[in-house]
């Protein structure tokens, strides 16, 4: 083939293909041009291609720079009637469009509700203290919440009307004398009796969980909430480690220009026995009740209280929460309202 005739042919494809690709209207007859013209196996492209071999040797130089110039022109056309129908191609065609310079949809992340962050805080604290982490149930038999605890069986504490006892499959409900009677436990305290029923002395130990009285729900009263236990026992344990514990405890929980004020009080399982304030917005805030180890609680035990000595505290999560989280009602921590819990992201 003479160099001319290639060279016509090239340009009246060029001329076809621009006129063909100007007044293409849809994605589907730009996608048959496209094929038509530099499809892989039949395009015209390609068969212009195939007659570049029958041209002299002389001139195919030329014809090879004339054909690059009408394939890389033809391509522009393509290119530019796929953006002016949207940029879509065949594959996208006429589906819905993305716009990839919209923000996305966050994914909303979750975070501890703030009395399991409290909880851990305090874990942590006692950690270092050297207070080892241990765990009771939450339905107990009155054996572990009142009679080892010393709480004898006309004690007001054991009123039905103070306890959630349980209808359980082992018999009666409401004689709280019953050893076998089940309730969800009125405090921690029953963790003191598991831990020195199985392991063994001496023992420093925290217990964190739920405790259940069917208390009228107020700004400060919910009939679950939580409290943490400690125990201590060795053979030298005095009243003045219990108040450094909770002097050092205090401070590092709350700051160290808090005030801790003991009073004297009475708990059955701990003699003598205290309970602790600290200050906060001009008035004493109980926050436990502590005290040594009564030795009536060793014995019921079989442990020998003149060679073991101890002491106990209990003192209520939610009122420390509240205080180190400024939350007013102890309610709103048990309302699951996220936009009340959110503003508490650990
Ligand atoms: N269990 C007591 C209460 O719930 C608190 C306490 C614990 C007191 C340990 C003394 C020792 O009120």
């Amino acid at each position: 083939m003479s160099l001319k005739n290639f060279i016509d042919s090239l340009d009246g494809l060029l001329g076809e293909a621009k006129q063909s690709l100007d007044s293409v209207t849809s994605n589907d007859q730009l996608e048959a041009l496209r094929v038509r013209f530099v499809g892989a196996k039949s395009g015209a492209i390609k068969a212009v291609q195939k007659l570049m071999g029958s041209i002299e040797s002389e001139h195919r130089p030329v014809a090879g720079k004339r054909f690059n110039e009408v394939r890389d022109a033809i391509q522009s056309a393509l290119d530019a009637a796929t953006v002016r129908l949207g940029g879509g191609g065949s594959q996208l065609s006429d589906g819905p469009q993305i716009d990839p310079t919209l923000p996305g949809i966050r994914p909303t992340l979750g975070q501890l509700h703030p009395i399991t962050q409290t909880i851990e805080h305090l874990k942590d604290i006692m950690g270092r203290l050297g207070f080892n982490v241990t765990e009771g149930p939450e339905i107990e038999d009155t054996w572990h919440n009142f009679v080892a605890l010393n709480i004898p069986e006309d004690h007001p504490a054991r009123d039905p009307l103070d306890n959630f006892y349980l209808a359980t499959a082992k018999k009666q409900v409401h004689n709280p004398a019953d050893r076998d009677a089940m309730l969800l436990r009125s405090q921690t305290s029953t963790v003191q009796i598991r831990v020195m029923e199985t392991q063994p002395l001496p023992l420093r130990i925290i217990s964190l969980g739920r405790v259940y009285r069917p208390d009228a729900p107020d700004a400060t009263h919910f009939p679950m909430f939580n409290q943490m236990e400690g125990l201590w026992v060795d053979n030298h344990v005095t009243m003045a480690q219990l108040k450094s514990v909770l002097r050092l405890f205090a401070t590092s929980y709350l700051g160290s220009d808090v005030h801790v004020r003991f009073r004297p009080s009475f708990f059955p399982f701990t003699e003598p026995s205290v309970e602790v304030d600290y200050w906060w917005n001009g008035n004493w805030v109980e926050f436990g009740g502590a005290g040594m180890v009564d030795p009536n609680v060793f014995q019921a035990l079989g442990i020998d209280s003149e060679e073991w000595s101890g002491f106990a505290f209990g003192l209520g999560v939610e009122r420390l929460c509240m205080r180190r989280f400024g939350i007013v009602d102890i309610r709103d921590l048990y309302r699951s309202d996220v936009r009340f819990l959110r503003q508490f992201a650990s």
